[in-house]
């Protein structure tokens, strides 16, 4: 049996996409009935199109992404381990672990590793906490994974909990807290002194994130972090085909020890 990891553009975000290209030209057809080639006959009609067009790149992003096709969910979580400055002793945490992909890369990259993985798992992704331990048992480390529900915003654990903390794609999702640089300061909160980290999402969002040089002093400053790197725009970084890189232009990546 082979472990299913989904995708970050799930079934039900595609379905979406085809339902709303599908209600234009419906919506097309009912205009041209009711009233001719008029001017809304026409913006449907258009906004049909780029419907069609947002749905056919989506799916082409979703086949990239999938382990099956383009496997580049794979080389973005390999990418994040590979910045992870630990030794693989105790146990590691993952923020927003989804289908439990990230988890179980780490804990077959850390041979005796304790892996504890939580998540939010809402409807839109189709991801779960019995499909994650599922795909750790296929994949032969179910004995060292746990996974539990919890929120990025208000981690269930005490300070210094963890001996490595990563989390992937996640702090942009998150509905519970707006402050996104709260978000790195939960997780990183878990983190025992000594301990390491390696987290990636949309950094490069000013919006969202701000000026990140002043963030990792901040971080350095108030939360006990001693070394912090980062790296912006690692889509130019994993090899991906350019309009899949559009998508992720703004990922990053922070990295470093407490
Ligand atoms: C794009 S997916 C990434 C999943 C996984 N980290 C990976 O790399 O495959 C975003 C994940 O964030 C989770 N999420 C969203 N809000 C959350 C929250 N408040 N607490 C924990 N997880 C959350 C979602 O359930 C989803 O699994």
């Amino acid at each position: 049996m082979k472990a299913n990891y989904g995708n970050w553009i799930s079934r039900t975000m595609m379905k979406t996409f085809c339902g709303v290209a599908v209600g234009f030209y419906v919506l097309t057809g009912v205009l041209y009935l009711l009233l001719g080639k008029d001017t809304y006959y026409y913006v449907a009609w258009i906004l049909a199109v780029m419907a069609t067009l947002a749905m056919l790149y989506m799916g082409f992003c979703r086949y990239v992404f999938s382990f099956e096709g383009g496997g580049l969910m794979r080389r973005i979580h390999m990418h994040l381990l590979e910045h992870l400055p630990w030794d693989g002793k105790g146990t590691l945490l993952d923020v927003g672990c989804g289908s439990g992909a990230l988890s179980i890369a780490a804990a077959k990259k850390f041979p005796t590793a304790k892996v504890r993985g939580i998540d939010y798992w809402s409807a839109m992704w189709n991801y779960s906490q019995e499909q994650c331990a599922r795909n750790a048992e296929i994949e032969g480390v179910g004995a060292r994974c746990t996974f539990t529900p919890g929120d990025a915003a208000k981690l269930d654990f005490p300070s210094k909990s963890f001996d490595a903390v990563v989390s992937n794609f996640v702090y942009h999702e998150v509905r519970t807290q707006k402050d996104k640089f709260m978000l790195v300061e939960e997780t990183l909160r878990t983190l025992k002194k000594g301990g390491c980290f390696a987290l990636q999402d949309t950094f490069g969002d000013k919006d969202r994130y701000g000026r990140m040089e002043e963030f990792l002093d901040y971080l350095k400053e108030h939360d006990e972090i001693t070394e912090i790197a980062y790296v912006p725009n690692i889509a130019r970084r994993i090899s991906m085909p350019f309009p899949v890189r559009l998508m992720l232009r703004d990922c990053g990546l922070i990295y470093g020890k407490k």
